[in-house]
């Protein structure tokens, strides 16, 4: 198994790119599904989730050209419309297929996702939406099992909470339902307003984009027409996690490529933390300073402070100079970097759904673990800072979200190695 070797305490500089966001590529894949035509998409990450995805669709019928950032899907001879198992458990967003595959072919089963590291995450809420759409749902044999012969139809859908994979699911089922479908409580991320996008630049008419309430007119059954290529938009979350690793090693270094609107949440942090920031058009320069202050922070729904930004957040909190308050207000179980970075030498406690991060003079490189994905650059950029030499075990779950993360971290200076055991 790989692992990273980190030799800390050095500061970085110069400049990367910032790739296309693997939790926008995602649904825009599961979204190709809704044509029979080809679609060729731009940027995209090259991570293990997105080769994934695309061979669930492969398996699935489709013919799949995939190189570096750009693939071409065609859709058009999928024949299978059953998810199995061992490449859902891989990843818990293949339910993303079951929206398009139901509301295209009138069937389909999808292995349930199950569990996994940072809570139960249950998709009760996609199938209740699903329902509402005229789905006949069963779960049997660890399956999902939905019919809707005659096609979905529209609906008037209430997410009692704010789900992203559940807007995503409906905004596709609808998009070839027959009729209106009114989406409340829907969530805003910049990865909805991309496949919304999508399905409007096909002809599917789409007002509320962005907004909490989302309302498709479907096709009635009619596949959509790709009209251009799509370019995934930048990825928020490792412009955030980069920005993380110039505060927390006190550097000055630049991201190309990055949408400054969708980072906006971790700008505000990081100021108010003392780091100053240069912004141009399409890319942002980091100031840290000598001394970070601490800072106190509560996940929420996109346009405020993103889960997948609290464990990182956290590793540069631990060398701020006071104490932090950082709580988790979206997933029950996503604290398992504490016990981690204490291992390191910080001085974390829990309660409840609130860590308190007192600040350190210094961290200190030791053996560690990763146990999800955004707790695993945690941990990487806690080592960039530590004295010493750490070692990262379990980077399979880095590799599934962060391209080419040590190839960027080298060229900003860092000293990182990939190592196999
Ligand atoms: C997506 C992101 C993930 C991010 C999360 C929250 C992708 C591929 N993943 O995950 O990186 O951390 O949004 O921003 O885009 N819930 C239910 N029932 C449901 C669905 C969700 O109770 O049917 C709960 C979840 O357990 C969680 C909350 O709703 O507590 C938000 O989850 P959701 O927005 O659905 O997350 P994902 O789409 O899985």
């Amino acid at each position: 198994m790989d692992y990273l070797e980190i030799s800390g305490n050095k500061r970085l500089s110069g400049a990367i790119e910032i790739s296309g966001a693997k939790n926008a590529a995602l649904p825009v894949i599961a979204a190709t599904i809704l044509s029979t035509r080809p679609l060729t998409l731009a940027n995209l990450p090259n991570v293990v989730d997105i080769q994934t995805l695309l061979k669930l669709l492969d398996m699935l019928g489709s013919q799949v050209e995939h190189k570096g950032t750009h693939a071409r899907i065609d859709n058009g001879t999928m024949r299978s419309t059953r998810a199995v198992y061992e490449i859902v458990s891989q990843m818990r967003a293949s339910i993303l297929v079951l929206g398009p595959l139901l509301t295209r072919f009138g069937e389909c089963e999808v292995s349930l996702p199950g569990g996994c590291a940072i809570g139960q995450r249950p998709i009760d809420l996609h199938l209740k939406a699903l329902e509402a759409m005229g789905a006949k749902i069963e779960i049997k044999g660890g399956y999902v099992r939905a019919e809707a012969p005659g096609g979905l139809h529209g609906a008037k859908i209430i997410f009692d909470k704010i789900t992203v994979g559940g807007t995503e699911n409906v905004l596709m089922a609808a998009a070839m339902a027959h009729g209106k479908t009114e989406i409340i409580n829907a969530a805003r991320e910049p990865e909805i307003v991309q496949l919304c996008t999508m399905l409007s630049v096909a002809g599917v008419e789409v007002e509320g984009v962005g907004t909490g309430t989302i309302t498709v007119y479907g096709t009635g059954g009619r596949t959509l027409e790709w009209r251009e290529p799509i370019e995934i938009i930048p990825d928020r979350i490792e412009a955030g996690t980069y920005l993380c690793a110039g505060a927390i090693t006190h550097s000055e270094l630049t991201l190309e490529r990055v949408n400054i609107e969708h980072i906006q949440a971790m700008i505000d942090k990081l100021e108010s933390m003392g780091c100053r920031f240069t912004i141009g058009k399409g890319r942002i320069t980091i100031h840290a300073p000598e001394t970070l202050r601490p800072v106190n922070i509560i996940t929420a729904e996109y346009p405020g402070f993103p889960t997948d930004m609290q464990a990182q957040f956290m590793a540069v909190a631990t060398l701020a100079e006071g104490e932090s308050l950082i709580e988790e207000r979206l997933f029950e179980n996503r604290f398992m970097h504490v016990s981690e970075l204490n291992r390191l030498g910080a001085d974390i406690w829990l309660k409840g759904n609130t860590a308190a991060v007192k600040g350190v003079e210094s961290l200190y490189g030791a053996d560690v673990m990763a146990t999800d994905l955004r707790a695993s650059s945690a941990l990487v950029l806690a080592a960039l800072a530590a004295e010493g030499t750490t070692r990262v075990r379990r980077i399979y779950h880095l590799d599934r979200g962060y391209d080419n993360l040590e190839g960027k971290l080298e060229k900003l200076g860092a000293h990182i190695i990939r190592k196999r055991e």
